[in-house]
């Protein structure tokens, strides 16, 4: 195993998904941090059971962390923070905004996807794809993705990843000493849409409002007529 900071890191040739490795590694494990990466992934997850395409020269990761269940609606948003944070030092100039509840738009399009699953014995598994290389065209998607590369921002997977591991860790520790309220205040200032008129698909139904914000656990804010409700899950969009 290599090291990245203080997580003990496996970068795989070939798997199905980095996040099944990393939560095989879960099993029986106490008091390591590991991160799983793979320079090809075939049958990777993505959030809402959709799949996630492996295209290569991608990044494909999943960290596993033990974490307090009560910190994982917050955990998302200091990584999706961090990622925008990475592209952003790697490419200073860049066009970069964050959607509710995780993804990462550069020029308005998808770069990255995150998607959180239990791991064993208090280990959260957070797998991370994000489009260095190349994007999947997929018909039909309301979300077009884009890649870095195609835009003109040339990097590879392990020089985005090492950067990505700095700044998580340093957010993560800014997290635990001085609460979520500054990761929030930080999320919120490079967010898509606040403020405005947004419309958001649950599993049961679609919604039209205001996007006020997100709670202290990451609850989307919408203000429809009179009232504010909080939203757990869904897909947020932007009428034109
Ligand atoms: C989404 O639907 O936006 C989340 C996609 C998450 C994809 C990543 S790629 C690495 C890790 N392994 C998986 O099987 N899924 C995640």
């Amino acid at each position: 195993m290599q090291k990245i900071n203080n997580w003990e890191w496996i970068d795989l040739a070939e798997t199905g998904s980095t996040n099944d490795e990393a939560l095989h590694l879960t099993s029986g494990a106490k008091g390591h941090k590991y991160i799983v990466t793979a320079q090809k992934q075939n049958s990777g997850r993505g959030r809402r059971g959709r799949g996630w395409v492996g295209l290569e020269g991608n990044l494909f990761m999943s960290m596993a962390v033990e974490m307090e269940p009560c910190k994982w609606g917050q955990a998302v948003f200091v990584v999706s923070l961090s990622l925008l944070e990475t592209v952003r030092t790697l490419f200073p100039t860049v066009d970069i905004k964050l959607k509710w509840p995780n993804d990462v738009l550069v020029a308005g399009r998808k770069i990255s996807g995150i998607l959180l699953e239990k791991g064993e014995g208090g280990y959260l598994v957070i797998g991370i794809g994000v489009n260095i290389k190349k994007a999947p065209q997929i018909e039909g998607v309301i979300y077009p993705a884009v890649s870095l590369a195609e835009l003109g921002y040339e990097t590879d997977r392990i020089t985005f990843l090492k950067k990505y591991m700095d700044i998580f860790d340093k957010n993560v520790n800014g997290w635990n000493t001085c609460g979520f309220g500054t990761i929030r205040q930080r999320w919120l200032a490079d967010v898509k849409g606040l403020g405005c008129e947004i419309r958001v698909r649950t599993d049961k139904e679609e919604k039209d409002g205001i996007f006020e914000g997100v709670d202290e656990n990451g609850l989307l804010l919408l203000k429809t007529n009179d009232k504010t409700e909080k939203i757990y899950a869904g897909d947020v969009f932007f009428p034109r």
